[in-house]
């Protein structure tokens, strides 16, 4: 049987490929797992320093969750599914290192969630987005109700989620939801280059910054920035922010040593 996750690490950029091909990449617990046992890896290891998440084959990023596995679901047990695939999401976006999804067709229901989740969005002009859950009689589960609105307004997330319909790449870059559009035969090449210019910062600055923003977002706007300033002030005790600094003044390129 084949790895349903594929793990290449090159360059300080790991990649994770959903292998489920044959079925759009549907997540089922299987690889919700295995996507989280690798996540909890790439979290600690020096080695990869951006980590881009992406879909095998040229259909699909991820299709949803997987439609046979949830239909039998008791209403409890389905609350589980969902309260654990919340959680995988929170890892995601509370991991030390910057992630990039780089969409390569359908991101459908938990798919579009996967990718909610992740720093910043790269798709290829074949991609689509969408919460076709209404279509199946249920709603979001993971946590796209949330996560949605808050990346492109309360109005677009209700039509996505109350009509079900998906919307191409054009679109999604229109509204925010999607950082850039590229030809398909572009996207790993355009995602590796966005995850090489972040992996050449301070890694100690690229971690502060998504703190501030992540954390940042779950306070009011006063603690907040009271929040930021503490970590602006952390910045001070690194020895990359003397070298940012102290290169800016030389008129040479910085030598960042992530601390
Ligand atoms: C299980 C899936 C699947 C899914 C596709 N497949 N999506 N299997 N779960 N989410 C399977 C199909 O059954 C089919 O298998 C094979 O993948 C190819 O799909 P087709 O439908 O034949 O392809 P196509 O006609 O090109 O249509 C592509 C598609 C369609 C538009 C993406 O597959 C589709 O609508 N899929 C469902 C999308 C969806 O509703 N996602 C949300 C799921 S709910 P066979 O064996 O026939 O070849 C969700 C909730 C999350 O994500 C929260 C839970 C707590």
């Amino acid at each position: 049987m084949s790895e349903p996750v594929l793990l290449h690490t090159e360059e300080g950029i790991a990649t994770l490929t959903i292998n489920r091909p044959e079925v759009l990449n549907a997540l089922n617990a299987e690889l919700v797992e295995s996507l989280r046992r690798h996540l909890a890896i790439l979290d600690s290891d020096p080695r990869a320093r951006v980590i881009i998440l992406t879909g095998a084959g040229e259909k699909a990023f991820i299709a949803g969750a997987d439609i046979g596995a949830m239909r039998d679901l008791d209403p409890l047990a389905a609350r589980e599914t969902a309260l654990l695939a919340q959680e995988f999401l929170n890892d995601i976006e509370r991991c030390a290192k910057p992630v990039i999804a780089a969409v390569n067709g359908y991101a459908l229901g938990g798919g579009c969630e996967l990718a909610l989740a992740c720093d910043l969005r790269v798709a290829s002009e074949n991609a689509s987005f969408g919460q076709p859950e209404i279509n199946l009689g249920i709603i979001p589960g993971w946590a796209g109700t949330q996560r949605l609105p808050r990346l492109v307004g309360k109005g677009r997330a209700l039509e996505m989620i109350l009509t079900g319909e998906r919307i191409d790449a054009r679109e999604a870059w229109r509204i925010g939801l999607v950082n850039r559009v590229v030809a398909p035969g572009e996207l790993m090449d355009e995602a590796r280059k966005l995850a090489l210019r972040i992996a050449e910062k301070s890694q100690v600055a690229v971690r502060l910054a998504k703190e501030a923003v992540i954390n940042g977002l779950e306070m009011d706007e006063r603690r907040a920035g009271q929040y930021e300033a503490d970590l602006f002030g952390l910045c001070f005790a690194t020895r990359d922010q003397k070298e940012g600094m102290t290169a800016f003044l030389e008129k040479r390129k910085a030598m960042f040593q992530d601390w």
